[in-house]
């Protein structure tokens, strides 16, 4: 067995593991880094449950080997939540009953995640078009989408609630 030396930031973290040549990055998140959101479904990067971000894309982490994420950086859902509190796709999967035995979920959550970063105002089209790769079983796809809709109003809200102090922040620092 041949095994390679990775220095791989995850979720904020720089780590240096050791890893076998042919370990997947689904296998290193979830039995080295014990990071089990990230979630085994067909294992052929059909199903979605394996989603996470690699600078800032989303990645079959099935498909991939750990030991090409040298000096890259990875991003799991247990990286979302920020202070203690959750990201605003995860309040809405919640509060839109996007959820229902979840197994998809933070895979959906990371492709909803990219797809935001390239559509920050997507429309319902566009967001069944960029998450068609995840498949969901229980909830049907409307309510995925209601949620990610309903993310995008709660991230304007918060940005404009913020705009004002960042505002105050920059004038104070005028006056000094
Ligand atoms: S909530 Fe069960 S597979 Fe999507």
């Amino acid at each position: 067995m041949q095994y390679v030396e990775i220095n791989v930031t995850v979720n904020g973290e720089l780590y240096n593991k050791t890893v076998p040549a042919n370990k997947t990055l689904l296998r290193f998140l979830r039995e080295d880094l014990f990071l089990n959101g990230v979630k085994e479904g067909c294992n052929e990067g059909e199903c979605g449950a394996f989603t996470v971000l690699v600078d800032g894309e989303p990645m079959n982490s099935c498909l991939v080997l750990a030991a090409e994420l040298n000096g890259r950086e990875v991003l799991t859902v247990e990286g979302l939540a920020q202070d203690g509190r959750l990201h605003p796709l995860q309040e809405a999967f919640i509060e839109a009953g996007a959820i229902q035995c979840g197994y998809c979920t933070p895979g959906m959550l990371m492709s909803a995640v990219a797809l935001l970063n390239r559509y920050p105002h997507p429309t319902r089209a566009q967001i069944r078009k960029e998450m068609e790769g995840n498949i969901c079983r229980c909830t049907g796809y409307t309510r995925i989408a209601d949620a990610v809709l309903l993310a995008v109003e709660k991230m304007d809200t918060a940005e404009k609630n913020q705009s004002p102090q960042r505002n105050q922040k920059v004038l104070a620092g005028t006056k000094k």
